[in-house]
C-alpha cells in the first residue's frame, strides 16, 4: 500500500473484532458441550487459521450470515487430525491450541509461516512438559514445529514464570483445565486476561488477580453467546491518525477497554493526546466503550517499564506519535518485542531512521527524538510481514510530502483486514 500526505480524519471508524478475544470465544466455547453463536468474530487471516485448526480435529463450526457458531463437544469430542494443524502467523493460535492439545491422547503437529516457526516456543513446551504432556519441537524442543503425542494425564503445577505473556499464561490455564490438581501461574507483571475472564464467564473455576492465575480443573464449561468487541489494538492506528492531523475528530464505538490493553490510552494522554472515553458497559465479561479523539499537541515522555505487556502491541504506533511529539520519548525493558511477527525494535527502528526520524535502537526499547513539525521522507519501506509494522508506517506516512511505499503490506490482513479501506474512506 501506498501512504501520503492527509489534511484531516473524521468521522465514524469501523474497528472488526477484538483479535485476542476472537480466538478464545472459538476454542474455548469448542471445550464446552453446547452451541455458541459469536457475533463479531473477526474473519482475519489469524483468527480464520484458529477455525481451520478446531475443524481439522473434528469441531463443527459453521458460519451463519456473519456470525460464527461453535458446536462444542468438549476435548474428549477432537478426534486426531490426520494431517498437520497450519496456524500461519498466529503466535495465539499456536501457543494457546498446544495447551489443549496437551490433554489429549492423541498425535497433533503444529506449524506455521518461517516467521511462527523461528519464534520462541520453548515457553509453552517446556512448561507442559512439567505438567507431564508428551510435547517436543524443532530445535532443540525451542521451535516449531511442535509435535505433540497426547499424555497419560496431566499434572497441576506451581509455574512462576520471568516472561510475562499472555499467549504463555493461557495455554498454562488451559492445559490446567484438565490437569489433576491445580494449576496456578505467576508472572513478573500483569498481561492481558481475555482467557480468564471468559472460562469465568463461562463458570470454570478460576481465580486471577493480576500477575497470579489459579485454575481449579474439571468444572464443567457452561457455553453462552458471545459479542466480541472491536480491537482496541486495531484502533490505536486511528487514535493515533487523528492526534496528529490537523481539524481531525473521530469516534469509535464498541470497542474493548479491559484494563490489561488500555495503558497506551494513559500514555497518549500523559503525551497531551484529547482522548474521551465513553458509555462504558460489560459485555460478557468484558469491558466495552465508545471512544473520541481529536487533534493534539504531543510532547515526549518516558514510559514506564512495568506496563509494557499491556501495551506491547501499541508501541509500533506510539513510535509514530513519538515522531511527531516534542522532545524524547524513552521506551525500555521491551526486549520481548524483538520476539513478535517480527523483531519489532529492529523492525521499527530501521524503517522509521530511513524515514528521517531521530530514533536510536536499544537491545530492550527504543528511544525516539520527536519534532512537532517532523516531515517523513518518502520512498520504499519494509514491513517484513508484520501487520503492526505495515500500520503503523501507513500512519507515519500521513504528514508526509512525500509518497510511502510499504511492502508486504498485504500482512495487515492477519489483524485487521479492511485497514485501507476504513483509512481512505475517513481521510481528507
Ligand atoms: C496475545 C498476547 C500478546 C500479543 C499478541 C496477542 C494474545 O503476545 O502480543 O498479539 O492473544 O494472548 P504475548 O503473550 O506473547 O506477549
Amino acid at each position: 500500500m501506498e501512504s501520503g500526505r492527509a489534511k484531516s480524519i473524521n468521522g465514524e471508524v469501523k474497528i472488526p473484532g477484538d483479535k485476542s478475544i476472537s480466538h478464545r470465544s472459538a476454542i474455548i466455547s469448542s471445550l464446552t458441550k453446547e452451541t455458541v453463536i459469536i457475533k463479531n468474530y473477526l474473519y482475519s487471516s489469524d483468527c480464520i487459521n484458529t477455525i481451520e485448526v478446531l475443524k481439522k480435529l473434528g469441531v463443527s463450526i459453521e458460519k451463519i450470515d456473519d456470525n460464527l457458531a461453535i458446536h462444542g463437544k468438549g476435548v474428549e469430542g477432537y478426534k486426531e487430525p490426520d494431517d498437520i494443524l497450519y496456524v500461519g502467523n498466529s503466535g495465539t493460535t499456536m501457543r494457546l491450541m498446544c495447551g489443549v492439545l496437551a490433554a489429549t491422547g492423541f498425535i497433533s503437529v503444529l506449524s506455521g509461516d518461517s516467521s511462527i516457526n523461528s519464534r520462541p516456543m520453548g515457553r509453552i513446551i517446556e512448561p507442559l512438559s512439567s505438567m507431564g504432556a508428551s510435547i517436543t519441537g524443532r530445535c532443540n524442543n525451542t521451535k516449531a514445529p511442535v509435535i505433540i503425542s497426547g499424555s497419560n494425564g496431566l499434572k497441576g503445577m506451581v509455574f512462576k514464570t520471568d516472561i510475562s505473556s499472555a499467549q504463555v499464561k493461557s495455554c498454562i490455564t488451559l492445559a490446567g483445565l484438565f490437569a489433576d490438581g491445580i494449576t496456578e501461574i505467576i508472572q513478573p507483571e500483569i498481561s492481558r486476561d481475555h482467557t480468564e475472564r471468559m472460562l469465568e464467564y463461562f463458570n470454570a473455576s478460576i481465580e486471577y488477580d493480576g500477575r497470579h492465575t489459579k485454575i481449579y480443573p474439571g468444572s464443567t464449561l457452561n457455553g453462552k453467546n458471545l459479542y466480541i468487541p472491536g480491537d482496541i489494538s486495531s484502533a490505536a492506528y486511528f487514535i493515533v491518525a487523528s492526534l496528529l492531523l490537523n481539524n481531525s475528530h473521530i469516534i469509535i464505538k464498541d470497542v474493548g477497554i479491559n484494563p490489561t490493553r488500555t495503558h497506551y490510552l494513559d500514555i497518549l494522554k500523559k503525551m497531551g493526546a484529547l482522548i474521551d472515553v465513553r458509555n462504558r458497559r460489560t459485555i460478557n465479561n468484558e469491558q466495552v466503550a465508545d471512544i473520541e479523539s481529536c487533534t493534539s499537541q504531543l510532547k515526549g515522555m518516558e514510559i514506564e517499564k512495568n506496563f509494557i505487556p499491556n501495551i506491547i502491541d501499541e508501541i509500533p504506533v506510539i513510535c509514530v506519535a513519538a515522531s511527531y511529539a516534542e522532545g524524547q520519548t524513552i521506551i525500555s525493558g521491551a526486549g520481548e518485542l524483538r520476539f513478535k511477527e517480527s523483531d519489532r525494535i529492529k523492525s521499527i527502528s530501521g524503517q522509521f531512521r530511513k524515514a528521517g526520524v531521530n530514533i536510536i535502537e536499544k537491545e530492550d526499547g527504543l528511544v525516539i527524538n520527536g519534532k512537532k513539525e517532523f516531515n517523513p521522507s518518502g520512498g520504499t519501506f519494509e514491513s517484513f510481514g508484520d501487520h503492526r509494522i505495515a500500520m503503523s508506517l501507513a500512519i507515519l506516512g500521513l504528514r508526509s510530502e512525500n509518497t510511502i511505499k510499504i511492502l508486504g503490506s498485504e500482512c495487515i490482513d492477519t489483524s485487521f483486514p479492511g485497514f485501507k479501506y476504513e483509512l481512505k474512506k475517513l481521510l481528507n
